[in-house]
């Protein structure tokens, strides 16, 4: 276990490239499944999401090579339908693979996704649309038993409860694009991820339409392909940055990201009095002297406000001046890291799917844990702009979605250090450590 030692810095001067996205990548690893050929990705984000998904598709017979941004698959006619708990347990997306496994292989066993701290994650989106095409599905201990003699072309809608479904609508669209017939998706998921899905397919020879809007028609072909394919910037990594720097001040050029992913962001930040302009290929965000306003933000699937920037903008919030409504409406649980920002001084309630802030005029450092992914770049960020040192654990969750973070933060100037558990953190926290053990009396 890992934890980051952060004191107080900034501003952020100077430039960051962007990786690939890491939601982006996942689902289009998975779709080399439907392949006949070896693919090679490019661009793919070195994370520990991907090296799972890396490690499935191995464990399902196909060779996976990964070095540098370059991450290639060769199915070789791999016979595996199963993708185990171990695996599965550490990545929800793990689901990924259930569409083109019944697609290929007419029959697939993929551990059934358990709880997360974001809150309840079902997969009924995801079997209803396999459902319509003619698959079959039983829960047999612990995992979803799927079944296909032949996929057949219908007519779906993905809407849930809380809108539309990323991975349930790339499940079906990869099941759908070596199906027999015509599939439509009524109420997709029109987020840049799945748009992204959608070109890698036809790159390899599917035919599909209304990509990245909520209507998409799949014309089912024989066989697909291999291809070399380049995965887009990630947006979320790109928002990360840009309230990096609303939060720590400065003047940060963002090489890779790209505006009409991140228009909901944009248009956020600057509210707060954040400038924001957008060159050839890059965004420059600058923090002009004026304190960060408070501002009202709701989550809602692309081309809304992403539910994955809600915890650093949480963080950037907590600092503001004035009071400001978070409110979920993709998670409605996905609060966790509300009492952690607690613990570090800010002044956060929550009511119902919406988090009041009340911004401070300070946070004071403290150890905290990251509950998930977002939760610890938002939990990054505040210790960057607390007082004294901030510890923060749950590291393993930073690892999972950014690619060389804190290395970068170093690299424009941060004073942040990753320790291992076994080595002690610093002179004042043991000394508090030792007072509250006794040892000092
Ligand atoms: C994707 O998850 C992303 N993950 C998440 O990013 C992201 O937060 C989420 O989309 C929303 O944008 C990947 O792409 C790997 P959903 P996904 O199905 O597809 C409900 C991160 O930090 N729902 O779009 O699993 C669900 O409970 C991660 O990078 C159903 O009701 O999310 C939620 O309320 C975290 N039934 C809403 O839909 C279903 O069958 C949207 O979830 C599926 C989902």
């Amino acid at each position: 276990m890992e934890k980051l030692l952060i004191h107080k810095s900034g501003p952020l001067q100077g430039t960051v490239a962007i990786h690939g996205a890491k939601n982006a990548a996942l689902p289009i690893v998975a779709a080399c499944l439907l392949g006949d050929e070896p693919s090679i990705i490019e661009n793919v984000p070195q994370v520990t999401d991907v090296l799972l998904m890396s490690e499935i598709l191995r464990h399902l017979g196909a060779t996976v090579d990964f070095s540098g941004d370059r991450l290639t698959v060769s199915p070789n006619g791999y016979a595996g339908t199963v993708a185990p708990y171990e695996l599965v347990s550490r990545m929800r997306a793990s689901i990924c693979v259930l569409g083109p496994l019944l697609a290929r292989q007419g029959k697939a066993q993929v551990s059934m996704p358990g709880g997360c701290v974001i809150g309840p994650r079902p997969v009924d989106l995801h079997l209803k649309g396999l459902q319509a095409m003619g698959a079959t599905f039983s829960i047999e201990h612990g995992y979803i038993v799927g079944t296909a003699n032949e996929l057949r072309g219908a007519k779906i809608h993905l809407g849930g409860s809380f809108g539309s479904s990323v991975l349930a609508t790339t499940n079906v669209m990869s099941a759908a694009a070596i199906a027999d017939g015509v599939t439509v998706i009524e109420h997709a998921a029109c987020e840049p991820e799945v748009v992204d899905l959608a070109n890698f397919l036809i790159a390899m020879g599917a035919r599909i339409e209304g990509h990245g809007s909520p209507v998409i028609r799949i014309e089912g072909v024989e066989r697909l392909h291999g291809v070399r394919y380049r995965i887009i910037p990630d947006r979320i990594e790109a928002g990360t940055w840009m309230t990096a720097t609303a939060i720590l001040g400065g003047d940060l050029t963002i090489e890779g990201a790209l505006a009409d992913h991140l228009g909901a962001v944009i248009d956020k930040l600057c509210e707060t009095t954040m400038a924001i302009d957008k060159l050839n290929g890059s965004l420059r965000v600058r923090r002009s002297r004026d304190p960060i306003r408070a501002v009202d933000v709701t989550t809602l699937p692309f081309p809304g406000f992403p539910t994955d920037l809600q915890a650093p903008m949480m963080a950037l919030m907590a600092r503001a001046r004035g009071v400001s409504v978070l409110t979920e409406r993709v998670y409605p649980e996905r609060f966790m890291h509300i009492a952690e920002l607690n613990r570090m001084g800010a002044s956060i309630t929550r009511e119902g799917t919406s988090a009041i802030v009340k911004g401070v005029d300070r946070l004071s450092g403290a150890p905290v844990t990251a509950p998930d992914l977002r939760a610890s770049a938002a939990l990054v960020l505040a210790g960057l702009t607390a007082e004294n040192q901030t510890e923060v654990g749950g590291v393993e969750h930073l690892d999972r979605g950014y690619q060389d973070f804190e290395n970068e933060l170093v690299r424009l100037g941060a004073d942040i250090r990753r320790i291992t558990a076994e080595e002690r953190p610093d002179a004042a926290l043991a000394f508090n450590v030792e007072r509250d053990t006794g040892e000092e009396r």
